[in-house]
């Protein structure tokens, strides 16, 4: 019996120091293994009760009990501690110092193309214009045949035009066309501004792309006059590249519009002198002129009661010679450090 008994204090010492010196969870349940387990000293005091005679069993069985109690009681309250240290480590491990400058935001910027639509369409629409659109894919009535393009005319030819596999229709070829569709659509008055993407069978260079945008502009009502024309024009090119700027209107021809005219403002890098840019001190950027009275009967109108002006631009060369811009390929290709360069973010 006294064996046994000196069994169980030794268990109960060694065990308790063994939980006591567990630095986690894994070391603490080891000590329970070897302090209660199965195999150790312990159970084999356990399994040999049932040998001893009743008084000292009942001696020995009182003290396995005690010691059994006193060592989980140990082992619990190690247990909790190093649950509430592993807690600590990873709070700590978790924390967030909020005081640290932020990761920054990349953000990106509108395309050039896009801020200088928006500003051409915002003059506009300033002045009382609404935007239209039209489809890419077009039919030979809206962008030729009603816009008083001859059937002989060379924007017909494969050469010039892009086609697709559906008889009579092709890409358009320019926003024109959204002109035919609007009146088509409503009565006058009409005040329209229709930015879109154009098509042209061309090859590839600084200033040429098969694809490209325009920007049209159409006013139609009772009394619209050549001088209107020109005084919209002004007050947009002065908007748009700055107060001290002069346009001038060239003579020229378009189909749909008579008179047509080619509208050139004053050069707004060298003032009108004359530089590398613009050459003579004048810059082509437009197209325009009174519809022509066929264009409107094409879409029902009466041409007698009614008269209108037209303009079209091309929206890559305004970009091009507001930001000095050198090759057309700079807007399609994607490079973040061309794109990156205009920074306006809405
Ligand atoms: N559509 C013409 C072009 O692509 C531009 C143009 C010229 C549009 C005169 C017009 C206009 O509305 O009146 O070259």
């Amino acid at each position: 019996m006294d064996d046994a008994l000196r069994i169980l204090e030794d268990e109960l010492q060694s065990g308790l120091s063994r939980i006591r010196a567990a630095t986690s969870l894994e070391e603490l349940e080891a000590a329970q293994v070897a302090a209660i387990g199965r195999r150790s000293a312990y159970s084999e005091v356990q399994r040999s009760l049932g040998k001893m005679p009743d008084d000292e069993r009942r001696v020995v069985g009182k003290r396995a009990n005690e010691v059994r109690a006193e060592l989980e009681a140990a082992l619990a309250e190690v247990g909790l501690a190093l649950d509430e240290r592993a807690e600590a480590v990873s709070l700590e491990a978790d924390r967030v110092d909020v005081s640290l400058p932020g990761r920054r935001l990349r953000a990106g910027s509108l395309h050039p193309l896009t801020i200088t639509e928006y500003e051409i369409v915002d003059t506009f629409v300033s002045m009382g214009y609404r935007v239209a659109e039209g489809p890419e894919i077009e039919t030979d009535w809206y962008n030729f045949t009603a816009l008083n393009i001859p059937a002989d005319h060379p924007a017909r030819s494969m050469k010039d035009s892009l086609y697709v596999d559906i008889p009579g229709m092709l890409l358009r070829t320019e926003t024109s066309a959204v002109q035919i569709h609007t009146m088509e659509s409503q009565e006058p008055p009409v005040f329209i501004i229709a930015p879109g993407r154009v098509f042209r069978r061309e090859t590839t260079d600084a200033t040429h792309s098969p694809i490209f945008h325009q920007i049209e502009g159409l006013a139609v009502d009772e009394g619209i006059t050549f001088s209107d024309l020109k005084g919209t024009l002004e007050a947009f090119a002065k908007a748009m590249f700055g107060q001290d700027l002069r346009v001038r209107m060239v003579p020229s021809y378009f189909p749909f519009v008579e008179p047509g005219a080619q509208v050139d403002v004053s050069c707004f890098k060298c003032g009108g002198r004359g530089c590398r840019v613009c050459g003579n001190g004048w810059i082509e950027i437009l197209g325009a002129g009174m519809v022509h009275p066929a264009v409107l009967e094409n879409v029902g109108y009466d041409s007698e009661r009614y008269t209108g002006f037209a303009f079209g631009m091309g929206l890559e060369r305004v970009a091009m010679l507001r930001y000095g811009i050198p090759d057309i390929r700079l807007f399609y290709e994607g490079d973040v450090r061309f794109l990156s360069q205009f920074g306006r973010v809405t």
